[in-house]
């Protein structure tokens, strides 16, 4: 059965379309589909920030088909698992869950083996793009680990 993960940052402009991007790229061939959105509906309709585009693309990712769109609720129901970026867009997720969902929501950091990283930093403000891609991807294999342990069926 089809995993349907959906990650989330707050614009969808740098950290959420990189994750949908490099893990994408990771689980082609799998049985999961992946998709991303903001909390914030500020940069709706527009594709990934221009440095995050540029960084993407040094590593081999294009992001330049992606938009951005706001998070809603029926994305609780649409996705298997959810993944944010930090301790606010699952906050401002979890405000908006249906009553009996319990779809899960973790935050992409809990992937990521060995050091402390509690959150994806956001590149908008530390300038750190290339940074943040090098975090992407090790949460990205720690997510296909996850995966593989779970099988790809996360419904239960
Ligand atoms: P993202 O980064 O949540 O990783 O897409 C941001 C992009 C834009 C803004 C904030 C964060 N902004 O304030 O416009």
């Amino acid at each position: 059965m089809t995993t349907r993960v959906l990650f989330v940052c707050l614009g969808n402009i740098c950290r959420s379309p990189s994750a949908e991007g490099v893990f994408g790229e990771l689980a082609a061939g799998l049985d999961v589909t992946t998709d991303s959105a903001g909390t914030s509906n500020w940069h709706v309709g527009e594709p990934p920030f221009a440095p995050m585009l540029a960084a993407a693309i040094a590593r081999g990712y294009d992001l330049s088909d992606l938009r951005s769109r706001q998070f809603k609720a029926e994305d609780f129901s649409r996705h298997d698992l959810i993944i944010g970026m930090d301790a606010d867009n699952l906050r401002d997720m979890e405000r908006l869950r249906p009553p009996g969902n319990d779809t899960p929501v973790v935050v992409f950091t809990d992937f990521v083996a060995a050091h402390g990283a509690d959150h994806v930093p956001d590149p908008y403000y530390t300038g750190d793009y290339d940074g943040v891609l090098e975090l992407i991807e090790e949460a990205s294999r720690g997510l296909m680990r996850h995966l593989g342990t779970q099988g790809t069926d996360q419904s239960h």
